[in-house]
């Protein structure tokens, strides 16, 4: 381990993300919090989207996007768990030759969800980009937006714009989605 504050969620020093300023927080801000915090403190305060993330890169495999060449994956977590893990919903683009049926990543992930009917989310994990590893963070389209305000508590829900498991950044719908349309 590389940090004193090795937790059953992984090191401290990597990922750590707050989307109260909305971006990246150094480790050594985080560590400012956490030396002061007790240990169930520190476990409400860290979110840790590595694994949502991984689950988001695993779905990209599957995008199917031979027009763009485009290639998202989407993990959309839960409210609720499965045998003893959250419950997440993964999804691909895909994408049509008459273009319009097209289906982003997000919007794949949440209606698998609510087709099974889950309704409640706390984040989604977006990866994406061109062939290999992607190199820029990928935000959700305006479509996708309006899908998650549909579903989803803007002031709660968080969208995690991911380069890799430990490099992404953290906004709430809200941030993303400001003066929307819906019924919430
Ligand atoms: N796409 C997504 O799946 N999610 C996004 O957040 C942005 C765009 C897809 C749609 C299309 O298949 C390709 O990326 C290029 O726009």
């Amino acid at each position: 381990t590389c940090c004193l504050f090795f937790t059953p969620h992984g090191c401290l020093c990597r990922g750590v993300t707050n989307s109260v300023d909305g971006r990246r927080k150094t480790a050594s801000a985080v560590f400012l919090r956490l030396v002061a915090a007790k240990r169930s403190e520190m476990e409400d305060f860290m979110t840790d989207y590595e694994g949502l993330i991984r689950q988001a890169m695993k779905a990209r495999e599957n995008a199917y996007a031979p027009y763009s060449n485009f290639y998202v994956g989407a993990a959309l977590l839960t409210n609720f768990e499965k045998d003893g893990k959250p419950l997440i919903y993964t999804g691909c683009n895909i994408e049509n030759s008459a273009f319009s049926p097209t289906n982003c990543a997000e919007r794949t992930a949440f209606f698998k969800a609510v087709s099974e009917g889950c309704r409640a989310f706390k984040a989604i994990a977006i990866v994406g980009g061109g062939q290999g590893a992607p190199a820029s963070y990928t935000m959700p389209c305006g479509v996708c937006r309006q899908v998650m305000m549909e579903f989803c508590n803007p002031e709660t829900f968080e969208i995690v714009a991911a380069i890799s498991e430990s490099d992404y950044q953290v906004y709430k719908l809200k941030e993303l989605l400001p003066e929307a349309f819906g019924a919430l």
